[in-house]
């Protein structure tokens, strides 16, 4: 098992390794008294897979234990499910002194984070991510959210977990999407911070290293959150392919799934940055080589499947329009992650509308 320690406004553990669901309880232990409540959310795949063993590891260690079990899906991350889950911790009683499980996916995690972080004003919870994206991002930092009408993540807290307890067999039951839309995030670490992990996963499958690729992740996500907690400068970088793969997401009324978004929004913001000089030579060529291998999309002509076919909606203009009305466009200005080589990124403030040009020269039509 690898332990990586977080030290953010609060201080935690990540421990990553096999097994570590049917431990939950031992685990929590160390952290919270086991006199108290441990309260479950979960959605219904995740629960039905692994709830019964999360719950029987938690009575043994002595929790008293409740639960929550949600529909599937980014549709549930709103007001109304947050609603029904903090009506059901107040029926439940819970109190400052009990303990949250998130136990699932980023929606579970965000989620539960939340009802945890405005619950009688905030309140313990733990974070067992059983996705990969989970487990290399969203489960560690803090950052917790539900969507609003208007968009995805507009309400929420920042709030760290007591500790994250990641199994990484979880993942052996993942559907093949969903691996790999981690795959996506985990390529994305690589390209924005570290040769090392993009030759690695490049070499051989995340599959066959889960436990060193998901420790590498969390411990570079470790560094930046401890840098950067509150997201006002250095974080940014986490968005390496997301300000066009949120515009791509958004344009398709969301058939494209996230990570084939930010592989695709990362290939065309590396095609960008060398065209326009700022990556060296031969940097697209090494990200598409990689990209490729996972069956991830390499840019835009990739998702016309996705489209029935027709290629309009992700348009420069269109995508361009959408970027504009991203939470992380500020007054006049958009900061973009723009890699230099496969390893390295720098921040780039630019003008909004200079950004349709770099789509242009990413390759958008
Ligand atoms: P998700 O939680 O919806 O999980 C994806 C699907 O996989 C769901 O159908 C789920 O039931 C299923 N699933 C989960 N674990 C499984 C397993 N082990 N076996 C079989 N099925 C399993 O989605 P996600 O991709 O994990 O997370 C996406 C969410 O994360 C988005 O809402 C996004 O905004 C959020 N996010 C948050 C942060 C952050 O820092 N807080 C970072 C990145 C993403
Ligand atoms: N996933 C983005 C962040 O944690 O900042």
């Amino acid at each position: 098992m690898k332990i990586i320690s977080v030290k953010a406004s609060t201080e935690y553990n990540v421990y990553i390794g096999s097994g570590l669901i049917a431990k939950t309880g031992a685990m929590l232990a160390k952290t919270v008294s086991p006199s108290c409540t441990a309260f479950v959310i979960s959605d219904e795949n995740v629960f039905r897979l692994y709830g019964e063993r999360v719950l029987e590891s938690l009575e043994e260690a002595g929790f008293r234990t409740g639960t929550f079990v949600f529909e599937p899906g980014e549709q549930s991350k709103n007001i109304s499910t947050y609603g029904m889950i903090v009506e059901k911790m107040a029926r439940e009683k819970l109190t400052r002194s009990d303990v949250v499980v998130a136990l699932g996916g980023g929606v579970t995690g965000d989620i539960s984070g939340f009802a945890s972080s405005t619950f009688l004003r905030g309140i313990k919870y733990v974070q067992v991510p059983t996705t990969l994206l989970a487990a290399v991002d969203s489960s560690v930092g803090g950052k917790t959210a539900i969507d609003l009408k208007a968009g995805k993540n507009l309400l929420g807290a920042f709030w760290q977990p007591c500790a994250v307890f990641c199994d990484t067999d979880t993942f052996s039951t993942l559907p093949e999407a969903e691996y790999l839309s981690g795959c996506a995030e985990i390529i994305k670490y690589g390209m924005l911070g570290s040769r090392e992990l993009f030759e690695s996963v490049a070499a051989m499958p995340v599959s066959l290293q889960y436990d060193a690729v998901v420790a590498k992740c969390v411990d570079m996500k470790r560094e930046i959150v401890e840098n950067d907690e509150f997201d006002r400068g250095g974080r940014m970088v986490l968005n390496l392919g997301h300000t066009v793969g949120h515009a791509i997401e958004n344009r398709s009324g969301y058939r494209v799934p996230h990570g084939m978004a930010v592989a695709a929004g990362m290939c065309v913001i590396t095609r960008a940055a060398e065209n326009l000089s700022f990556a060296e030579k031969g940097t697209t060529e090494r990200l598409l080589k990689v990209i490729r291998g996972y069956g991830l999309p390499d840019g835009i002509s990739a998702l016309a499947c996705y489209t029935g076919g027709d290629l309009s909606v992700f348009s420069a203009e269109s995508l361009s329009e959408s970027a504009m009305n991203d939470k992380k466009a500020s007054g006049s200005g958009l900061t973009l992650v723009v890699p230099e080589r496969a390893g390295e990124c720098a921040l780039r403030t630019i003008k909004k509308e200079e950004f349709i040009d770099w789509l242009r020269a990413g390759g958008v039509k």
